[in-house]
């Protein structure tokens, strides 16, 4: 069985399609709509136009499945009510795992089934959100048994039967405004990730307060993720018009308001700056994709179990220095940041600089060997870490192609913490 992201003519197309440029070729943007503020699941009078008044215009039948798990089973409560209040008929799941293991999304499925909703919501993480997406395309479609044959070309025809809202409570996926979504086929001991327009969701609804309770550490991670799609998603050449600036506005949030939740994790305006940037930088990479941070950051994660926004943040040094070899668009990022430079290589040199020094302040090591991996375990995972990263989706929206044997060289390099010099 070949999964899509192995069909070598998708590879080639994936920048182009993306990008604006090339005629032939159609740039689809499809955003959520976005509901931003304390108040979107008010529980007394509210003035002017309400979350309840889009949602119940849109959803007839007004049967609400909310999809989540342990952790945020609280703040699905709080939606549940809102929805109930509004007159929806409402069933919680709240069995997601992370990681969204295939047979989980799967039990998911058959309960979405069973209850037949026209509104999904998923409260929770990205493997909340992710569940929520796969187990919807197999409630829309129970024709469809492999998900990771779904190309991002097929036509799925979703909404027959319901929408999708997705309401985060980490600042980092931007899953809720993405068609992206990773799944864990546990059998093939295999990551598949889905890719489809049609899987961006319907409303996006950012409530600040459900982000309070992460502790620092997964603000640092989750907010690293942010800054890992949208650096990817600035250098990348399928970058466009309109993902570009949103990407840098991402970026110039992450840099201002990530230190402030870190520090505090009650900071209600930096929850709400960060919950923001997620979601823009998740519209930027949606559109655009993101690159290297990640097919490094997917395999290190994957091979030594380490978070995901802490692995792929890791890498944005190694990405930045090896990329820019092949572009100079570095240089928007330096500008957004207020780093002047004579020259690219200036540039870069003062841009990583303040990359590994926002990574100290975040108690994010600079070298695999500070991240805790001892030199005998990296010599005996390294080839199943060359293999990971290369075979990676991600590697496809590269603006600087990469063979096996630069992935080792970087992976070498990175458990020194030496700079990328080839
Ligand atoms: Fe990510």
């Amino acid at each position: 069985m070949a999964y899509w992201f192995e069909n070598p003519t998708l590879k080639a197309l994936a920048p182009l399609a993306l990008s604006t440029s090339i005629k032939g070729l159609t740039t689809i943007i499809n955003i959520p709509t976005l509901f931003i503020g304390s108040n979107v699941f008010p529980e007394g009078p509210v003035v002017g136009p309400s979350t309840m008044d889009t949602l119940a215009n849109r959803c007839a039948k007004k049967k609400a499945f909310i999809v989540t798990d342990e952790f945020s089973n609280k703040y699905a409560a709080k939606a549940a009510r809102f929805l109930q209040a509004g007159g929806f008929t409402v069933e919680t799941w709240p069995h997601c795992l992370p990681e969204a293991p295939m047979e989980v999304v799967a039990e998911c499925a058959k309960a979405m089934k069973a209850c037949e909703p026209d509104l999904i919501v998923a409260v929770g993480g990205g493997s909340v959100m992710d569940s929520a997406k796969a187990a919807w395309v197999l409630y829309e479609r129970p024709d469809i048994t492999e998900l990771g044959l779904i190309s991002p070309l097929d036509k799925l025809n979703l909404r027959k039967k319901a929408l999708l809202a997705a309401v985060p409570t980490t600042s980092g996926t931007g899953s809720e405004c993405t068609g992206a979504a990773v799944v864990h086929d546990t059998a093939a001991h295999r990551k598949i990730p889905l890719a489809h327009v049609e899987l961006v969701p319907d409303f996006a609804i950012l409530v600040p307060e459900f982000t309070l309770s992460m502790p620092p550490k997964l603000t640092a991670g989750t907010g690293l993720d942010v800054l890992a799609h949208a650096m990817d998603a600035v250098t990348t050449p399928a970058a466009n018009e309109i993902t570009e600036p949103l990407a840098l506005k991402a970026i110039e949030m992450t840099f201002h308001w990530l230190p402030r939740a870190y520090k505090n994790g009650q900071d209600r305006e930096a929850r709400h700056r960060m919950i923001l940037a997620a979601s823009i930088g998740g519209i930027a990479f949606g559109m655009s994709g993101c690159h290297l941070t990640h097919s490094f950051g997917h395999s290190l994660g994957a091979v030594f179990n380490l978070h995901h926004g802490m692995s792929v943040g890791f890498f944005l040094p190694q990405t930045l220095q090896f990329c820019s070899r092949v572009t100079d668009k570095h240089l928007l990022i330096c500008r957004t940041l207020g780093l002047e430079s004579k020259n690219p290589e200036e540039g870069l040199i003062q841009l990583v600089a303040k990359v590994r020094s926002f990574l100290t302040q975040l108690g994010v090591p600079l070298t695999l060997k500070d991240l805790g991996i001892s030199r005998a375990d990296f010599d005996s995972k390294f080839d199943t870490l060359v293999k990971f990263a290369h075979e990676d989706v991600d590697c496809y929206l590269s603006p600087r192609p990469i063979t096996a044997a630069q992935c080792a060289q970087v992976f070498r390099y990175a458990y020194d913490g030496r700079d990328i010099d080839f």
